[in-house]
């Protein structure tokens, strides 16, 4: 864990070290605040927003207001870990120039420090122009939830050798562009470590093995927020649902009992030096 500010460079340097980088998804202050003070040097507002936050059942539906108003909390909640804004689908899309201006909105307007993309060599020229306007971009190959509809599903990428040489292919061209760091997600070990070997920018792997530089998991999964459906990849830290659940149920319980509240619990009349009532 280091201790300063981490910065995009920072990344690289910690892959120079064969220090490992730890990334997180967060999506309010109050989550900002715990990861950080937990060691990560990274939190990303990952679109998952759509899917663990607002309900949605992709990340298709995330709107720039939407997920500008979630980087903007948990820019509250942070001062030592990089920021790192996933730019929703359909706002790198149209053109350059809208590009341009929605991901510059996650930096003058919500403090984020660097924006993530999805998407291969076709992306470089985005790449360009958003490093023309000073933005630092981190990429993402692989099993892209943004390309869930080209995929057909939730598909692991790159088992064929063609497949495989066209997502080694990408990761190339996407550091040629510029970009300081490369998510890779769903995708099988010996590809994440073959490309983690070749590039000089650190790798961030979801689902991609434990080869990579990094590694990056949805903090409502780590934390076993909701335990059904769970792939592979996840590791659950704690049952976080369940936990949640039974405070909840006590809670009903003394309600319905009576035993909560009780008089420790609430204000009197009396003034502070009188004893209170019990
Ligand atoms: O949206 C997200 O949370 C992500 C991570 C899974 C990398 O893109």
């Amino acid at each position: 864990m280091t201790e300063s500010k981490v910065m995009p460079p920072d990344l690289t340097e910690l892959k120079v070290q064969g220090t490992k980088i730890s990334m997180i998804t967060a999506y309010d202050y109050p989550t900002a605040r715990l990861v950080e003070e937990s060691g990560v040097e990274v939190v990303l507002v990952g679109d998952s927003l759509g899917n663990v936050v607002l309900g949605y059942d992709s990340t298709l539906p995330v709107t720039v207001t939407e997920q500008l108003h979630h980087v903007k909390a948990v820019r509250r909640g942070l001062k030592r870990a990089l920021l790192v804004a996933d730019l929703p689908y359909l706002s790198y899309h149209v053109s350059q120039e809208d590009a341009v201006r929605n991901a510059g909105r996650f930096i003058q307007e919500a403090g984020a420090e660097a924006v993530k993309l999805e998407g291969g060599s076709e992306m470089v020229p985005v790449i360009s122009a958003l490093l023309h306007a000073r933005i630092p971009v981190m990429g993402h190959l692989g099993l892209t939830p943004q390309s869930i509809n080209l995929f057909g599903g939730y598909k692991v990428q790159g088992k064929p050798k063609k497949e495989a040489d066209r997502i080694m292919d990408n990761a190339l061209a996407l550091e040629q562009a510029g970009i300081f760091a490369l998510v890779l997600e769903g995708i099988p070990w010996q590809l994440s470590q073959q490309i983690t070997e070749r590039l000089s920018i650190p790798t961030i792997g979801i689902g991609a093995g434990p080869y990579c530089d990094g590694q990056v998991l949805v903090f409502h999964d780590l934390i076993g927020y909701y335990p059904e459906n769970t792939p592979r990849f996840v590791r659950q830290y704690c049952q976080a649902g369940e936990m949640i659940k039974d405070a909840v149920r006590a809670y009903c319980r003394d309600v319905r009992s009576g035993t909560f509240p009780s008089l420790k619990e609430s204000y009197s009349v009396r003034k502070k030096t009188e004893p209170d009532q019990e």
